[in-house]
């Protein structure tokens, strides 16, 4: 330390602060969901933003009494809602020494050694993928900022391909693909061309190449840069036809981009490696090791084939940043945003910790436990299964009931702790859906789960999951 010190020194303070969180980390979570609406929550806060402060043991106080009791814990193995988490120990503990070293992650110069760690995770989940060793990419906030940055970086190569822009870009999706693709045509102000899912919703080759033909002999000369292909869709874990749609990607080259942010993480899974057929001719794709690698938030791996075309859309250059040197890749040239912080290195050091044999044995475990809870709503009369799962979401129905049973339910379960699952929709229908990610997930836990859904739906709450 050279120099006085500025900020007030509290070891105390700082040793709370560390022992809460080696408390979270170890201790388990609260798997009560207690969202409160916000003038509740306000005044137990007070206010907090003041000339003075209100002091760290305050602060913290606030934190651990009145903030955390009204979020819900995302690592709880019963939480089956969403997409839920379940990072390791290592991870989070982890997580703590990556904001400790405070590095900057955004250009080699200034994180090379953090950007090095994180390269041999990407490199390990593209060697997953199938893909050359020259592929790379950087790891950027989740799989909303992956799939738009892909995406900027599918147009501009088309871009260069083209002699004149088109009257309007546009690249090829189902209605299935997660709706932060449509959000990345919002921002990038450029169409969307339906191509229409099968009966599981899965966008196939055939489908896709009628959608195309329709265009014109020539889609790319019209506009169309990419196809978005779901591995693993949100709400229904299904798998598109990977081989097939690379294989229409290829013929009219087009950019196939696949967004895998909950499923590409079954790549690691011998059983279901099938279903990823084709994912080797991909362009870039994107995976959330905060969703099903076990690590915690925020971390997606977007990762290109040809890592330059990430950099001819997306590095940034200004007279402040002529000394960034670029002879090595630069995470903040391959997506949107500058500043980084190291965040694929919580995932990292799990990897590393545990070896990539636990990792597929990890999953191995989840797929494993959707198949019996399968079983186990297959076995009940007062439940239907909607469709035999890709992967580990799982879609069903409570014969005879409607949305506003569902919901009270739902919101029964998830004050009571029991189980967080939320209904959704299949064809119009409401339905049920689980969604695994933890391998600390029982199924004999679920199973008791679908034995009460036997029962009548509990009187409905007024406010839903919003009010505690
Ligand atoms: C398939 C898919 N794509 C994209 C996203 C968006 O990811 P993120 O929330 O990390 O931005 C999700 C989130 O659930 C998803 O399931």
């Amino acid at each position: 330390m050279t120099g006085e010190r500025f900020w007030p020194h509290d070891e105390q303070l700082l040793r709370s602060v560390m022992d809460w969180s080696w408390r979270r980390i170890v201790g388990g979570q609260d798997p009560q969901a207690r969202a409160r609406p916000a003038r509740d929550l306000a005044a137990d806060l007070g206010d907090t933003v003041v000339p003075d402060g209100i002091g760290g043991h305050e602060a913290l106080r606030l934190f651990t009494q009145v903030m955390v009791p009204a979020t819900r814990a995302q690592d709880n193995p019963m939480n089956l809602a969403y997409v839920p988490a379940a990072p390791t120990e290592a991870s989070l503990v982890f997580d703590l020494a990556v904001s400790a070293a405070e590095m900057f992650a955004g250009t080699w110069e200034a994180g090379a050694g953090a950007i090095a760690a994180e390269n041999q995770a990407l490199a390990w989940l593209a060697g997953l993928a199938g893909w050359p060793t020259t592929a790379g990419g950087c790891f950027v906030s989740g799989a909303t900022m992956g799939n738009l940055s892909a995406l900027v970086a599918a147009r501009e190569r088309a871009r260069t391909r083209l002699d004149a822009a088109p009257d309007r870009w546009r690249f090829a999706a189902t209605g299935d693909a997660h709706s932060s693709v449509r959000a990345a045509a919002t921002v990038m102000d450029c169409g969307v061309l339906d191509v229409p899912g099968d009966e599981r919703g899965r966008m196939t080759g055939d489908a896709l190449a009628a959608v195309l033909d329709a265009v014109g002999d020539d889609p790319l000369a019209d506009g169309v840069f990419a196809v978005v292909a779901s591995a693993g869709t949100t709400n229904a874990g299904v798998v598109d036809d990977l081989a097939g749609i690379a294989e229409v990607c290829r013929t009219r080259g087009l950019w196939l981009h696949v967004d895998g942010a909950y499923g590409a993480a079954a790549l690691v899974a011998p059983s279901v490696a099938h279903l990823f057929a084709g994912m080797e001719h991909a362009d870039s794709f994107v995976v959330d090791p905060h969703k099903w690698l076990f690590a915690p938030y925020d971390c997606c791996a977007l990762v290109y084939r040809e890592p330059e075309h990430g950099m001819a859309a997306h590095a940034q250059f200004a007279d402040y940043l002529e000394a960034v040197d670029r002879a090595e890749w630069n995470p903040a040239d391959l997506a949107v945003h500058l500043t980084r912080r190291a965040r694929g290195l919580p995932f990292w050091f799990s990897l590393a910790t545990h070896g990539t044999d636990r990792y597929r044995d990890a999953v191995e475990t989840v797929l494993a436990t959707t198949r019996a809870v399968v079983d186990e709503v297959r076995a009940r009369d007062h439940l239907r299964l909607v469709m035999e799962p890709d992967l580990s979401v799982l879609l069903f129905e409570r014969v005879g009931w409607e949305m506003a049973d569902y919901e009270a339910w739902s919101v029964h379960h998830a004050r009571a702790g029991t189980v967080l699952c939320v209904p959704t929709r299949w064809e119009g229908r409401p339905v049920l859906r689980l969604c695994f990610v933890n391998p600390a997930t029982r199924a004999s836990v679920v199973a008791a789960v679908l034995d009460g859904l036997a029962d009548d739906p509990p009187s409905p709450v007024p406010g839903g999951h919003r009010r505690a």
